[in-house]
């Protein structure tokens, strides 16, 4: 015998259980009391049932049912035993009998008056099967409406015929000549036109294949020539994208698509690598796609390259500003615009000059620019003097140094002759004492020798050469204070 466990049951339990809890008199209740077993109660206006738990149908005059059956008198605009129905829209004052059939207003009609008249019927009006006079545009019984193509909008009122407007025919112009109609006109009775071009057949409804030759084709077959990608007659189905030209069948190609290669028993169906154009094998590229150079164009043109494009065999290229060399590869100092190598500016940022353009323009030049190659400036701010390369310096140094020389030469003698008409004049003014007199004119000569060895140690130290650049007309190669 089976056993029945406690498991197989718990779901029934627990629905006897929810249900005992939850139970409750219906609202329709008198009181709210009602039997605590079975729930039933005497109902209050408005509900039914043993329960009370149902509504009086909507339409019950002042809502009021049998409160057993929900049977009531109805009130205007509802019919059935417990007047739930509404009647129908279409019905005269919104009355209607118990079955829900009454006199229709205008517009209705059948004997619940739940259908409308056709839009056509003259004063909205027709019969209770729909029947009507036709107003103008409308034709037949019902009252169809003229086809779309009748000669303002109106037709026969029996039959429906009417006269074409272009573009439409048959006999009651409700059918639309072909998309390809010349001007839009065809035979008003049978549809059959003269083609525009890029279209084919009787009625011209058919568009030329999108694999036509500049969309045209026979105006009769439809047949045309192929562009690239397409066969058969009509060229209406599409190559294998590897094939420009097929024929008979997709893979028949007679020439493959750029980026596209051959074996003897596939033709075209292989793919050159991703940076050819076109080529004769996978890696033997004919041309390859812009940026990118070598046999089998696996390298890419320099980022120097102008628009970094370059020769597809060579790699060389334009460089754009900032690099050098034939692939423009290397980058030019960083203050340099232009050069030829690295070391070789012919271009600097606005500010430097020399060869790598590392050198910056005197602090004294009143724009901030100065010649490329002698860092010479335009003009000068007015608390500095003019100022020269450093080649023409070491021209200008032994220059000075010879010139230098010149002067204490010319100071010596000077000093002899001075001396010796100093000695003259000590000898009427015996109160000058000789070391005094001595003594003077060395210190004038150390003083000439420092200066001296200042020029000569002078190379760049901005303070010394501002000092002196004043004095002597020192040229010096830049200006770093
Ligand atoms: C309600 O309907 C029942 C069954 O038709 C009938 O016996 C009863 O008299 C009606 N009650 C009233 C109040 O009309
Ligand atoms: C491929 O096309 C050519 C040229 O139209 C034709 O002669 C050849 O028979 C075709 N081959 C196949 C396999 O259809
Ligand atoms: C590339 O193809 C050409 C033409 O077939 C051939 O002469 C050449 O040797 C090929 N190059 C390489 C690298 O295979
Ligand atoms: C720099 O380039 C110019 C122009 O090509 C050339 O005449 C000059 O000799 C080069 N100078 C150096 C130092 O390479």
């Amino acid at each position: 015998m089976k056993t029945v466990s406690l498991m197989d049951i718990s779901p029934f339990l627990i629905f006897l259980f929810a249900y005992g809890c939850s139970a409750s008199c219906s609202v329709g209740c008198l009181n709210g009391q009602c039997d605590k077993t079975t729930q039933y109660c005497s109902c209050r206006d408005g509900n039914y049932d043993l329960k009370c738990s149902s509504r009086c149908g909507a339409g019950c005059l002042n809502d009021q049912c049998n409160k057993t059956t929900g049977f009531c008198t109805c009130r205007g605009g509802y019919y059935g035993p417990r007047c739930s129905s509404k009647c129908s829209v279409g019905c005269l004052n919104d009355q209607c009998d118990e079955n829900g059939y009454c006199t229709c207003r205008d517009g209705y009609y059948n004997y619940m008056c739940s259908s409308k008249c056709s839009v056509g019927c003259l004063n909205d009006q027709c019969d209770k099967y729909g029947s009507c006079t036709c107003r103008e545009g409308y034709y037949y019984s019902s009252c169809y409406k003229c086809g779309a193509g009748c000669l303002n909008g109106q037709c026969n009122l029996h039959t429906g015929y009417c006269i074409c407007i272009d573009g439409y025919y048959n006999t009651r112009c409700s059918s639309k000549c072909g998309d390809g109609c010349l001007n839009n006109q065809c035979d008003q009775s049978t549809g059959v036109c003269t083609c525009k071009d890029g279209y084919y057949g009787t009625s011209c409804s058919s568009k030329c294949s999108v694999g036509c030759l500049n969309d045209e084709c026979d105006k009769t077959t439809g047949y045309c020539t192929c562009r690239d990608g397409f066969y058969n007659t009509i060229c209406s189905s599409s190559c294998f994208p590897g094939c420009k030209a097929c024929s008979n069948s997709k893979y028949n190609c007679s020439t493959c698509t750029p980026g596209y290669w051959s074996t003897p028993k596939m033709p075209c169906r292989h793919t050159c690598n991703s940076n050819c154009a076109s080529c004769i094998t996978e890696n033997n590229c004919t041309e390859c796609k812009a940026g990118f150079y070598g046999p089998d164009c696996r390298h890419k043109c320099s980022l120097g390259c102008l628009n970094k494009a370059c020769d597809q065999i060579s790699g060389l290229c334009h460089c754009v500003s900032g690099y050098s060399g034939a692939l423009c590869k290397e980058r030019c100092p960083s203050s340099c615009n232009v050069c030829i190598t690295p070391e070789n500016c012919t271009q600097c940022v606005s500010g430097f000059y020399g060869k790598t353009c590392k050198t910056p323009c005197s602090l004294g030049c009143t724009s901030s620019e100065c010649d490329i190659i002698t860092g010479r400036c335009d003009s000068c701010r007015e608390e500095y003097t003019e100022s020269v390369s450093p080649t023409l310096t070491i021209v200008s140094t032994v220059s000075n140094v010879i010139a230098v020389l010149v002067v204490l030469m010319i100071g010596a003698v000077v000093l002899l002759q001075i001396r010796r008409s100093k000695m003259q004049t000590n000898i009427e003014d015996p109160n000058v004492p000789m070391r005094a007199r001595d003594h003077g004119d060395l210190e004038t000569a150390t003083q000439q020798m420092e200066l001296y060895e200042d020029l000569r140690h002078d190379d760049g130290n901005g303070e010394n050469n501002r000092h002196y650049a004043n004095i002597n007309n020192i040229n010096n190669p830049t200006y770093q204070g």
